[in-house]
């Protein structure tokens, strides 16, 4: 999973510097999304990843919650964010940081209570910013009262919610291994069965070859679905099901970061079942309800591969995220042009769905070798250009429109995420990128005004948070708000998409055309400055520029510095 403008005739006599990043003008009020009502609102949204802990804390305790989140809605909406995907709140003893559900139609006391996530399904609503639930499909927490009675003894009617199995040789059941390190079995000593968890033994797999068990998680859904909330992100989709014959899986080369060796996890993950139980998930659940979307976390390494998660007739996720441009390093031209075309042409017609950040993932501003003279904040600029313009729609991380950076614990005493402490310092977990959104120059970032935060805020919160960059005309923020409004009202960002300049390995350039107009994209990942003429992106004059940064408009074409980036008409 883890570690995996100015017109172009005034431009030619400027010379640009990171200072004058933005060009057009951010907008003052950002303009209404037309779409939001319709039942495919999802294609021409911006989806918004929000880690609840972490946002905004309304009662000092140092924990964020939901209040804190409703509170923030009208940041949200001025952003134009269209819908946020909360990852979970349900009550948890927070092993996994909430990915270990105790209960799922209830709200963790510590994140607030089932009125206050009523007030923000509804408060959104009037926002025009939807609500959208993370479903923990693959597992739930040990602590949830289906283990406590499936557990208790073989013969309990919960058992086989769970996967159980007699050991082999005096060990576990065959040589899985769990991504959180160890054994993938855990010996239970009530019954002397062992359990099987992927992920932390806190988390047990659910078995979804049981039809009670499908039906009781079926309901959970539905339950948030009849509360006003528009969908879910499926975690973990790929481990829903295992091979039944539990055979071993082959080794791969290499240790993990636990120690053992590693392994290719072909038989327990991406098993064929699952495409069956999430078209009955489609069908049977959210296609009840009018505009609800299902968004997968789907991490495969091919577009093909994606694609199945589209369903054969295009009837399973709506929104299969492609997360495999996270995994690229360095980020080339040559490595996203291939695989973004690949999903763009999928043969079902699904959708593109694409994101570069997330709460299991360091911040692209701190992921890659940054070329001389260029700083974190060009790499979120040219990563929004490139986010916020292809045909699809984003899904963006909290604080990446702020160009925050990976703020990493230095010591093993400090972390927070347990496989942070198991595999420290090979891994370091997860908290890095979990830190505090910063909203302002006070103390704790605006967070909250009482208790230390549960991670500490970036050391560059003084200068990088909400309020001083809402008032900068060139900061990240407003080039996110410039590039979201541009989504929001210019037809040729929901029309076709076409690469250009096609075999150029450093600069990636496309041309975006819809209702009569034509938007250019170019960005330069190379770590030299690149000189391209227009007739080889496509021809047409440079009109009016959204936004450019480390780019010139030449007289024939365009000058790029290295991370150079320009959205821009062509006329
Ligand atoms: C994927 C989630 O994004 C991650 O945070 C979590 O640890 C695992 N699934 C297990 O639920
Ligand atoms: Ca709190």
């Amino acid at each position: 999973m883890r570690r995996a403008f100015v017109h172009g005739l005034m431009a030619t006599a400027m010379v640009f510097s990171a200072a004058s990043a933005a060009f057009a003008a951010a907008p003052s009020t950002m303009p209404a999304n037309k779409t939001a009502a319709q039942d495919d609102w999802w294609k021409h949204a911006v989806i918004y990843e929000l880690y609840p802990r972490s946002f905004a804390d309304s009662n000092n305790d140092g924990i964020g919650d939901l209040k804190g989140i409703t509170n923030h809605l009208g940041y949200l909406a001025d952003l134009g964010v269209d819908a946020i995907w909360m990852t979970p709140m349900f009550p948890s003893p927070q092993v996994d940081f909430g990915y270990d559900v105790a209960d799922y139609d209830n709200v963790d006391p510590q994140f607030g209570t089932i009125a206050d996530a009523d007030a923000l399904i509804a408060k959104g609503k009037g926002q025009n910013v939807k609500i959208i639930l993370d479903f923990v499909i693959n597992h739930s927490s040990d602590k949830h009262a289906w283990f406590q009675q499936s557990k208790s003894s073989k013969t309990n009617p919960y058992r086989d919610f769970y996967i159980w199995r007699d050991g082999k040789n005096g060990g576990p059941p065959n040589n899985w291994t769990s991504l959180f390190g160890g054994s993938a079995w855990e010996k239970d000593p009530t019954t002397g069965q062992y359990y099987y968890h992927f992920f932390y033994a806190q988390q047990p797999d659910l078995n979804w070859r049981n039809p009670a068990l499908e039906k009781a998680m079926f309901d959970q859904a539905e339950w948030w679905l009849k509360r006003g909330v528009y969908g879910y992100r499926l975690d973990a989709v790929g481990t829903m099901f295992e091979r039944e014959d539990l055979k071993d899986n082959p080794p791969a080369p290499g240790t993990d970061a636990f120690g053992l060796p590693e392994q290719n996890r072909i038989n327990n993950t991406e098993q064929p079942e699952m495409h069956t139980e999430l078209q009955k998930l489609r069908q049977n659940v959210i296609d009840k309800y009018p505009g609800r979307i299902l968004i997968g976390e789907t991490y495969v390494s091919t577009a093909p591969e994606l694609t199945k998660f589209y369903g054969a007739k295009n009837d399973e996720l709506q929104l299969p995220m492609y997360l495999s441009l996270i995994g690229l390093k360095p980020i080339t031209a040559a490595d996203l042009r291939p695989r973004i075309e690949a999903v763009e042409s999928n043969p079902v017609g699904g959708w593109p769905c694409f994101a570069l950040n997330n709460h299991d993932q360091r911040r692209s501003t701190s992921r890659y070798d940054l070329p001389a003279g260029t700083t974190g904040d060009d790499m979120a600029r040219i990563m929004a250009a490139m986010i916020l313009t292809l045909r699809g729609t984003p899904i963006l991380y909290y604080g990446e429109e702020l160009g925050m950076l990976n703020n990493d614990p230095k010591r093993v005493e400090d972390v927070q995420d347990i496989i942070g402490k198991k595999g420290w310092p090979k891994e370091k977990g997860r908290d890095g990128e979990r830190t505090p959104m910063q909203w302002d120059a006070s103390v704790n970032a605006g967070f909250n005004t009482g208790a230390k935060p549960w991670l500490p805020i970036g050391p560059d919160y003084q200068t990088r948070n909400v309020a001083a960059e809402r008032a900068d005309p060139n900061s990240v923020l407003n080039y996110y708000r410039t590039l979201i409004a541009e989504r929001r009202t210019n037809p040729a960002l929901a029309g076709d998409m076409t690469m250009v300049d096609r075999s150029n390995p450093n600069v990636l350039s496309y041309v975006r055309t819809g209702g009569g107009k034509k938007l250019l994209t170019v960005l330069n990942f190379g770590g030299t400055a690149s000189d391209l003429t227009l007739a080889q992106l496509g021809g047409g004059k440079i009109g009016r520029v959204i936004v450019q940064n480390r780019t010139t408009v030449t007289a024939n074409g365009l000058h790029l510095a290295p991370l150079g980036a320009i959205v821009a008409e062509i006329n």
